[in-house]
Parts: C-alpha cells; sequence; structure tokens
C-alpha cells in the first residue's frame, strides 16, 4: 500500500482494497503530466508493485479534465538528442511499470484527456470516460509523435489502420466515437464513473480482441504496401523535410510492429531525435505563441451582448454568420434588401453543414437579424463597419450612426488599407474607434488584427480584443499604419511574383516554388483567391507609402474584370470553383533567384515592421504572419526564419537583389540597428 505524501497526486484506499491515484498539478487549471508528476507516479508504482491492490483508479481532481498533456515547456529546454532521450525513457520504464501492475488498472476520464495522458491512460488495462470527454494524441500537430509507448498501445486497442488515422490526424474523439474505434473501453455517464471503475476492478470484464483482419494488415508483407499508401496520402500534405513526423510514424509501424519491445525503444528513440529537430521547435513555439496571443484579451471586466454589423457584402456578412454561430446576437445592416437575403441564405448552408441538427440551426439562425433600418444601433455594445473602403464614405457613416449609439459602445472597422486616423475626425468620440481587420474567408482565416489608432482607448481596444477571443479567432494588436502587419508583408510578395510572371516565370513554376519553400498556397494562386480587384487596390494603396510597384498585368486584368476565382478566370481558370491545372512546359528552367526574390522581400518588409514596432515583439510578427499569411509554420515565422539562416547571411542576399533587382529589395536600416534573438 502506497504511503509516501506527494506533491502532485493524493492517495486514497478503499473498503474494497482498491487504490485511488488522483492526480492534481498544483498552481495550474489543467494537470499537466511534467517531469515531477512523472517521477512522483514512479515512485508510487513502485510502492504499489511491491504491495499490491486489488486494483488500481487513475483519475484528475481538476475540474477541466483528466491530463491536457505532457509539459511542452519541457520540451524545449532538452540541450541534445541524448538529454531528451533519457527523459522519455524514465516514463517508459514508468508506464510499462503500471503496464505490468499484477492487478487490474482503470484511467477513469473526463473532460480533455490528450497526449501524454492519453498515452499514461493507454498503460492502464481499461479506459472508462465520462460521455462527454475529449480524447486525442494531437502529437503531430507539434512536429512529433506519441512518445510515452502511445503509438504501440494506440495500435493494440484500435487495430492499425483506426490507430494510425488517430495518430497521423492528431484529431480528438468524443467518448462515444473513442468507444466505438477500441480506444476506450466504456463511455458513462458522469454520475456513474465511480461506480463504473469499481466494478471494473471487481469483476474485470473481458477485453474484445481486433478483428481478424488485423492480422493480414499488420502481416510483414503486407505492411510495405500500406506503409506505401499512407506515405502517398501524408505528403499529399506534408513534405518529409519539412514535417518529418508522420513519416516516422510510419516507419515505426512499418519496421517495428513485429517486435514489441523493440517498437516501444524505436519510438523513444524517434521521438527523442524529431524533439530537438527544427520543425518540433518552431511548431512547439507557434503553439505557445497562440497561447500568447489568446492571453491578450484578459480584461475580464468587458461584457458583449449585442453586435451590430453594418455592410452585408463578403466580409460584413461573414463576420455577422461567424458571430452568430457563436454565440452572440447579431443585427446585420445593409442598405439594400437582396444582400441581406442572400447573407441569411448563406448562413443557413454553414449552419446546416457545421451544426447538422435542424433545432441548432434554427436557434443559430434566430441569433442573426436582418436589420435595414439599423434598429439594432441602440443596442449594440460594438458597432462592426464593413461597408465599401472609402473613407469619405465610412465617415459619412459614423457622423450618422453615432448619436444613436450607447454611450459605451465602441466602432470597429474592418478597413483593410484605411489609417484610422482618417476616420476619427467624423467621431464626437474618436476613442471609440478601433480596427477589427478580419481575413478573408472569415470562418477560415484564424487570425484578426486589432488596429489601435493614436486616439483609441484602452476599452476599446480591450472590447475588440476580448471580442476576437471570445470568437475564437487569435486577435493581434498593430498600430494604425498602411497595410497595418499582414497586408503590408503580403503585398510585396504577391507583386513580386506577378513580377516573375511578366518577365517570363510561368505560373505554376512560381507556385511551386513557394510551395517547396513549405507556403500552403503558392502567391499566384492566392492572388487570384483574394481578388485580383483586391490585391490592386491594397497594392495601389500601399505603393503611396512603400517601394512596391504595382505590375502593369495586375491592372489589365483588373480593367478587363478578371478578377481570379470569384469570376472563373485570372493568372489561372477555374472550374466550379477549382483551380484547373495549365499545362507545364516540361523544358523551362527557372531562373536560380525566384525562391529568394519571392521570400527576401517579405522579410525585408517583416524587418521594417519589427523596426516601427508595427506589432510588440517579434513573437508577435512571426505570430500574426503564420496566422495571417500562412507562413511556412515549421520555418517558426519570417523573423525566426531569419535568425535560423543568418541574420547576415540574409542581409547580404538582400544587397546583392538590390544591386540586380532594384530599390524594392533596398534593405531596411533595421538589418543595421536591430539583432534577432
Ligand atoms: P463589399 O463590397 O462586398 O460589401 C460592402 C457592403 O456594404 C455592400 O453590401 C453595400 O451594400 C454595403 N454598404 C455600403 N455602404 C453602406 C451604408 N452606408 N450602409 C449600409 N450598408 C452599406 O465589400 P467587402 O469586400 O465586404 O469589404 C468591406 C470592408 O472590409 C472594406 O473596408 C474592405 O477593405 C474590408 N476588407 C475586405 C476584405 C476582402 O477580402 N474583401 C478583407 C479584409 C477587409
Amino acid at each position: 500500500m502506497a504511503k509516501k505524501k506527494y506533491k502532485n497526486w493524493k492517495i486514497n484506499h478503499d473498503d474494497d482494497g482498491i487504490t485511488w491515484l488522483h492526480l492534481n498539478v498544483p498552481k495550474v487549471s489543467a494537470n499537466i503530466l511534467n517531469e515531477q508528476v512523472i517521477i512522483e507516479l514512479g515512485s508510487i508504482v513502485t510502492e504499489l508493485s511491491e504491495n499490491t491492490p486489488a486494483g488500481v483508479v487513475i483519475l484528475s481532481d481538476k475540474e477541466s479534465g483528466f491530463i491536457a498533456g505532457a509539459d511542452i515547456n519541457e520540451f524545449t529546454t532538452f540541450e541534445s538528442e541524448e538529454e531528451a532521450l533519457i527523459n522519455i525513457q524514465r516514463a517508459h520504464t514508468i508506464f510499462n511499470n503500471i503496464e505490468n501492475l499484477s492487478c487490474p488498472t482503470v484511467a477513469l476520464i473526463h473532460g480533455f484527456c490528450l497526449g501524454g495522458g492519453m498515452e499514461l491512460s493507454l498503460a492502464c488495462c481499461y479506459r472508462i470516460a465520462e460521455e462527454n470527454s475529449s480524447l486525442g494524441l494531437p502529437e503531430v500537430k507539434l512536429g512529433i509523435h506519441p512518445g510515452f509507448g502511445g503509438t504501440v498501445r494506440s495500435i493494440e486497442r484500435m487495430g492499425s489502420f483506426s490507430a494510425l488515422d488517430f495518430i497521423l490526424t492528431g484529431r480528438t474523439l468524443k467518448a462515444r466515437q473513442a468507444k466505438k474505434s477500441g480506444l476506450i473501453n466504456f463511455a458513462v455517464p458522469k454520475r456513474h464513473l465511480i461506480t463504473a471503475a469499481k466494478q471494473t476492478i471487481l469483476k474485470p470484464p473481458k477485453i474484445p480482441a481486433l478483428p481478424w483482419w488485423e492480422k493480414i494488415v499488420n502481416h510483414r508483407l503486407v505492411r510495405p504496401l500500406i506503409a506505401k499508401m499512407l506515405i502517398k496520402k501524408v505528403s499529399a500534405r506534408a513534405a518529409r523535410n519539412h514535417y518529418p513526423a508522420p513519416y516516422a510514424i510510419i516507419d515505426l509501424w512499418k519496421n517495428h510492429l513485429d517486435n514489441r519491445t523493440q517498437m516501444l525503444e524505436e519510438e523513444a528513440k524517434s521521438i527523442a531525435h524529431l524533439l530537438v529537430g527544427k520543425t518540433a521547435q518552431n511548431l512547439i513555439r507557434i503553439f505557445k505563441l497562440t497561447d500568447q496571443l489568446k492571453g491578450l484579451a484578459k480584461d475580464k471586466s468587458v461584457s458583449i451582448e449585442h453586435i451590430h454589423v453594418i455592410g452585408g457584402g463578403v466580409m460584413g456578412g461573414d463576420i455577422a454568420i461567424w458571430c452568430a454561430l457563436q454565440g452572440y446576437n447579431v443585427t446585420l445592416q445593409d442598405q439594400n434588401h437582396d444582400t441581406l437575403a442572400a447573407v441569411i441564405k448563406r448562413a443557413a448552408k454553414l449552419y446546416k453543414r457545421l451544426l447538422k441538427q435542424n433545432r441548432l440551426v434554427n436557434t443559430t439562425l434566430d441569433r442573426l437579424m436582418p436589420d435595414i433600418k439599423g434598429n439594432g444601433l441602440v443596442k449594440a455594445d460594438i458597432v462592426i463597419e464593413a461597408i465599401f473602403e472609402d473613407a469619405e464614405v465610412k465617415c459619412n457613416l459614423y457622423k450618422e450612426i453615432e448619436p444613436k449609439l450607447k454611450r459605451t459602445a465602441i466602432i470597429a472597422t474592418n478597413t483593410s488599407s484605411i489609417p484610422l486616423e482618417q476616420l476619427t475626425d467624423s467621431l464626437k468620440k474618436p476613442e471609440r474607434l478601433v480596427g477589427l481587420h478580419f481575413f478573408n474567408p472569415v470562418a477560415k482565416m484564424p487570425l484578426v488584427e486589432i488596429v489601435v489608432g493614436k486616439k483609441t482607448s484602452k476599452k476599446a481596444q480591450q472590447i475588440a480584443t476580448t471580442l476576437t477571443k471570445k470568437i475564437k479567432k487569435l486577435p493581434l494588436p498593430v498600430t494604425s499604419t498602411p497595410g497595418f502587419l499582414v497586408n503590408r508583408i503580403l503585398m510585396p510578395y504577391l507583386t513580386e511574383a506577378v513580377t516573375l510572371f511578366e518577365e517570363g516565370v510561368p505560373i505554376t513554376v512560381i507556385d511551386k516554388i513557394a510551395l517547396d519553400f513549405g507556403m500552403p498556397m503558392g502567391p499566384i494562386e492566392l492572388a487570384d483567391t483574394v481578388g485580383l480587384d483586391i490585391c490592386l487596390h491594397v497594392a495601389e494603396n500601399l505603393a503611396e507609402s512603400m517601394p512596391i510597384t504595382v505590375p502593369e498585368h495586375l491592372r489589365d486584368l483588373v480593367n478587363k474584370k478578371i478578377l481570379g476565382k470569384k469570376t472563373g478566370q485570372g493568372f489561372y481558370t477555374f472550374k466550379k470553383g477549382k483551380k484547373v491545372k495549365p499545362k507545364d512546359n516540361k523544358n523551362y528552367t527557372a531562373p536560380t533567384n525566384v525562391k529568394e526574390r519571392l521570400i527576401l522581400i517579405m522579410l525585408n518588409e517583416t524587418m521594417a515592421c519589427l523596426r516601427e514596432h508595427v506589432a510588440e515583439s517579434k513573437d508577435l510578427i512571426d505570430a500574426g504572419i503564420i496566422f495571417g499569411t500562412g507562413f511556412a509554420p515549421f520555418h517558426g515565422g519570417p523573423l525566426q526564419y531569419v535568425k535560423d539562416r543568418g541574420q547576415e547571411q540574409v542581409l547580404m542576399a538582400l544587397e546583392n537583389l538590390e544591386k540586380t533587382h532594384g530599390p524594392r529589395f533596398k534593405p531596411d536600416e533595421g538589418w543595421k540597428t536591430i539583432v534577432i534573438e
């Protein structure tokens, strides 16, 4: 019977001889498996193996759930692969010891059971989860894979296909799905958790065997064929040199499934290797940056009951639809009846796809109210303005609506290029104006720039930031300078791509080079997707304050109403919204500096933004550019990329481009005065 006292674990023994291990990591809201928790668990398990109880139940005393995963802060502290391996192997030994206890063991799960927590539960004989819990092995999203025996044990419980899909996608399963897949043994209502655990220990049920065909799938001669298929699927989403983790998972399975002990050992070696690699370190950094962005909305006194959106076009319509989906009451005003009707139709389609149940679709639609007369203005806590991109039209609107607003209401403009200072004069209370710059398409883009003008009040900034977080987006405060952060960096990249095209580089070659660098979409396809008219508009706007050349070809296309995806024709042709792949000229050889031109022009502008403090820190700039433009996440953001490649080296490359391609590559003065750390 375990007797010692522990900081993270509380141990109870009941009358049936069952030992209950309660995890409650002090000073945090969610349990994490940090080094101390694991070491203490090791010592408890040693005690239990010397004096075995009738059974062991592992459970959490936290309201938030079972265990949210391993401590990712510790992931960044390993100085070498060997050090990482020693840590991983220690956890392996402890989890193996749990597995080898000569009594039944149960993981009793509620809320989140993720990563290392999921792996701990897999080392128990049984997993019983409360119906609403979410279970997952999301490690692949951090550039690693399960490392505490999870690859081996999930395959043993779920079978190869289900487990590999579960690990390779990193998706979470609700308890019922997890039960169906074999990941857990029982999904029960909360009130039955304790009884279910007791009964399972006192009368251990038989664990069902995997279906017969698993033997075929797992046969050593069949595995290489399946692995090939899986690799093909994975490589369509992520290249091996950029994201090695999914390939390592498939290799582990293919090469070592016949020998359990060896597969466990190889899993430990593989994750130790991945953990100290650049991809994992950068993805872990991004994960932490996401938390940093969410943490910016910390004012608990902000209360938003009603949102009024003006302008029901591409952006306003989608913003209203999204806010209602996230639980807000929204009135949507437009000067045009048909526009409002179109938004409601769009909303119904999206809600049906996402919410499925009619009841939920209808209550969500009830929250989205067309409001041609603007009756919602008087009760709004926040007015989101998304009308035409014209400063005068916007100012006239503000003059008209301000007298109707609540004293505390703020106005948030979705302008993509007008500095707030050009709009504030129209307001009696200029401090209530803030920018809330959503990206297109609203439902998919995670970032919202919170544009803070010279007169914007702290309160207005906080309300905008809080709303952004509440609607499950990432808020990034930026200064009110032309293009703010994201467009300012994106536009030189897009215009450079069009310039390359004008010089004769085929669009497919330009896009492929960007994809090979790790961008999620090539710049030419991106321009077509955003809309060539919008690109031109933003580029012309920015050209007034930045050394970018607006390519003539872009103007020509817009003049001819060739606007990209939305018109079916841009640089590419689109059929039913899908890009038609043009024929490649196999004999074409691209100039050697295409990648450098595309990437360095962005890096140079990023340096200018850092020097001008457009966002508060290097970290926030990297986060903004990754979440706003999709900048290859495994590089960790543009500034991290500069650091990894060498600041001096990047500067020299820029100087060379300036010599050969002119002043748009002139290195920003920041290269000489700022050291990126
Ligand atoms: P849009 O042209 O699709 O929609 C504008 C809507 O505003 C129209 O439905 C129009 O009827 C309505 N409207 C105009 N004046 C009005 C008034 N006084 N009262 C009521 N309704 C009025 O424009 P879009 O693309 O949605 O852009 C809106 C704003 O969002 C602009 O400031 C734009 O710069 C910004 N933005 C656009 C992005 C895009 O990708 N389209 C991305 C990010 C920001």
